[in-house]
């Protein structure tokens, strides 16, 4: 007789394959989900398992209207699960290859071990290094550095600098004249009176400033340049120490394998007056275009300081004496870098200014 036992016994029996069915669905859906390659790959595999119609799950499922309703419950639960395992293993495999693909862009676009762009910085202008490097020297040597005004006064320009109102040498600085009286100064010179008569000797100063002067602007001449004037007044200064001084600057600046020489010349604030030379450092002493065929290049004017200057300053020139030496900046640049206009320097072009970052 049927007792509903052997019914229940037939059915664990085949419960027990629905079951061992479902485990074997859903371990190998997680096998074939870990080894999709791609999203097409995983919407095949999410069809093939759970599609509604034709759907490995259903097909299993197919089975729940055989069952015998007590265990149905049970096995509606079952299934549920493995369902959600299944779905579980289909979308963590979607995860990972979201992120893998994710990864492939950012190491495509990122490569970490690139060294970074360097930032764009800014750089000192050739002739501040110029300057910087002629004051370094100087300061090594015990000297200050100081400045003096733009628009100078005629008397300090002029006739403190022993350059007396009918004197030829005002002709050969064409100087910018302001309202009666004062006027661009057109050398760095006023600043050595301006000097000597604040502070008592010894004294050992740089001036480094702008000059002015009405030239026309072309590749060697500029309206507005760059001075250093030297000083320096103590008791027993001579010529050789200029020409110690000079002919360590002029190496400091162009090199140490560059020889010097001193021409005699002339300035009002000056006796005796001297221009210093350096070899040509393109042909070596030889002559080219550089140095104009001559082998030397200029590189200021200097003199022992006049009598008459230190008098007017309050020195007694009996008790002291100094050189005085000035250089033009931009002349000295244009000879350290090979630059053969003038006129790069205030144009501020960054592509030239950026040679010298
Ligand atoms: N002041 C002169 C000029 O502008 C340069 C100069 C020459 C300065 C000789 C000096 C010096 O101090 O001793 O041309």
């Amino acid at each position: 007789m049927y007792d509903g036992r052997s019914d229940a016994a037939i059915f664990t029996f085949w419960d027990d394959g629905v079951d061992e069915k479902l485990t074997a669905l859903v371990a190998d859906a997680r096998v074939r989900a870990a080894a999709a390659a791609d999203a097409t790959a995983l919407e095949t595999l999410r069809t093939e398992f759970l599609g509604r119609k034709g759907g490995k799950l259903s097909a299993v499922m197919a089975g729940l209207a055989r069952m015998p309703a007590a265990d149905r419950a049970q096995f509606g639960k079952d299934a549920n699960e493995a369902k959600a395992a299944i779905e579980e293993a289909l979308d963590g495999a979607s995860a990972r290859l979201d992120n893998a693909a994710l990864a492939g862009t950012l190491e495509r676009r990122y490569d970490v071990t690139l060294s970074a762009i360097p930032p764009r910085t800014g750089s000192l202008h050739p002739l501040r290094r110029t300057l910087e490097d002629i004051a370094a020297f100087f300061r090594m040597r015990g000297f200050a550095v100081i400045m003096g005004p733009e628009v100078e006064t005629e008397f300090y320009a002029f006739e403190a600098m022993n350059i007396p109102k009918d004197h030829p040498a005002r002709e050969g600085m064409d100087t910018f004249y302001l309202p009666p009286g004062t006027l661009l100064r057109p050398h760095t010179s006023p600043v050595q009176m301006r000097a000597m008569q604040t502070y008592p000797p010894p004294l050992a100063v740089i001036v480094p400033g702008k000059a002015y002067r009405r030239d026309a602007l072309d590749a060697s001449h500029s309206f507005m340049f760059h001075q250093v004037e030297g000083l320096h007044v103590d008791r027993g200064v001579t010529f050789a120490h200029l020409k110690g001084f000079a002919a360590d600057l002029c190496r400091h600046l162009m090199g140490q394998d560059r020889s010097t020489r001193f021409r005699p010349s002339y300035f009002p604030f000056t006796e005796p007056s001297a221009e210093i030379d350096i070899s040509c450092g393109v042909c070596n002493g030889v002559g080219c275009r550089v140095c104009k065929g001559s082998g030397w290049l200029e590189m200021g004017g200097c003199g022992m300081v006049h009598p008459n200057v230190l008098r007017l300053a309050g020195y007694d020139p009996e008790e002291y004496t100094g050189w005085a030496w000035g250089l033009g900046i931009e002349r000295i640049a244009m000879l350290r870098h090979g630059i053969d206009d003038i006129r790069l320097f205030i144009e501020n072009d960054p592509a030239f200014l950026e040679q010298f970052a």
